[in-house]
């Protein structure tokens, strides 16, 4: 660490934002979060706390309210914002898009604003893979085209890129990183924090680790004829807490500079979906029964990242293996079959 830094976390109570909190926390920095609580819930909060091993300062505001952003700033010293709040269902985007648009770059533009208003410089965004759209070239690398996306919470990715990096260019003093997800999986090696999504969940992962508690009753597996190794989807598959500790180098790197840079954030290694389904198999000692299904709209068959520029420009690189990342889901899914106490 470089110096000790209050980092705001909009959205820090969700998946990432709650790994990345703990992370952060874990080698001194402080942590300030704002949550409006629409996918994640306040019980994750003393568990974050827990493994930070201090207080966090919570705020229960929607990032789209500017006047309660603008007083969180007034009364909290900030020295850098990482931006995670954001809705991310494509199915539901697909069906409400204005609702994504609204939200998702309402939120962007408010806390950029916000940010400048205040003297606050630095910003990480919470991009996806999903901005590269569908490329017949693999692995993506961050100079290859975006903005071909196939679905509207995508286009919020994308649209918040090209916000954040005009922003950085119109103003002299901000610096910002834009770090493009692949899939992240796993969970906090202690197993008290990790992924719980409301309601039947969308994502492979969550999906699988729910069915192998017996909490989902059937397993599909969406499309085994695709141009891959074994007809099904192959994808970047990438551990959370080293997700979040990209977050960390990115920070690193950008706090004391200006302008733009983007990341991708995978292992450059990309696992099919029967490979994962096999692999949490022998993470949770029970084999997997699945069935077949049709393909699911808008997926593509590969996707997987070329990370060079991260190591070579963060000093970042993953480290944990897709049998860690499949023993940590399982040791939180089984600790906490319900998830989090709502
Ligand atoms: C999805 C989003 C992506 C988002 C990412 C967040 C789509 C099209 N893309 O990525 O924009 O950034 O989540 O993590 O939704 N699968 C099954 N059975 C299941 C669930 C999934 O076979 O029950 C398959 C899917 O068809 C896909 C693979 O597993 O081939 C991975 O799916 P998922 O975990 O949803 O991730 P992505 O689609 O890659």
């Amino acid at each position: 660490m470089k110096n000790k830094l209050r980092v705001l976390l909009t959205g820090g109570c969700g998946y990432i934002g709650s790994h990345t909190a703990v992370e952060l926390m874990r080698v001194g920095h402080e942590v300030v979060i704002a949550d409006n609580l629409a996918n994640s819930c306040m019980s994750v909060l003393p568990r974050i706390e827990e493994l930070g091993g201090k207080k966090v300062a919570f705020y229960n505001i929607d990032v789209c309210d500017s006047e309660k952003l603008d007083s969180l700033f007034s009364v909290e010293h900030i020295d850098a914002v990482i931006h995670f709040a954001g809705l991310k269902c494509v199915p539901e985007s697909v069906e409400k898009p204005v609702l994504y648009y609204r939200n998702n770059l309402t939120s962007t533009m408010n806390l950029l604003e916000t940010m400048i208003k205040h003297g606050v410089n630095h910003i990480v965004f919470s991009s996806s893979a999903t901005v590269y759209g569908e490329s017949d070239i693999m692995p993506l690398r961050e100079d290859m085209p975006t903005g071909n996306c196939t679905n509207p919470y995508g286009m919020t990715k994308h649209m918040s890129e090209v916000i954040i990096r005009d922003t950085a260019k119109a103003n002299k003093s901000i610096g910002a990183v834009l770090l493009r997800y692949f899939n992240p999986i796993g969970a906090d090696e202690s197993g008290r924090i990790g992924e719980d999504p409301l309601g039947i969940p969308n994502n492979l992962l969550p999906y699988v680790a729910q069915f192998a508690t017996g909490r989902r009753e059937k397993l599909f597996v969406n499309g085994n004829d695709y141009p891959t190794e074994d007809g099904t989807c192959v994808r970047d598959f990438i551990h959370v807490t080293d997700l979040a500790i990209a977050h960390i180098k990115a920070l690193d790197f950008i706090v004391g500079k200006s302008g733009c840079e983007v990341f991708n954030v995978g292992t450059g290694n990309g696992y099919s979906v029967l490979q994962v389904i096999e692999a949490f198999s022998e993470a949770c000692g029970k084999e997997l029964k699945y069935e077949f299904a049709p393909r699911r709209a808008g997926d593509i068959p590969t996707c997987y990242a070329d990370p060079g520029k991260a190591e070579k420009l963060l000093g970042w690189k993953a480290e944990r293996d897709i049998r860690k990342m499949c023993e940590d889901t399982w040791r939180w899914q089984s600790n906490n079959p319900m998830g989090y106490e709502k």
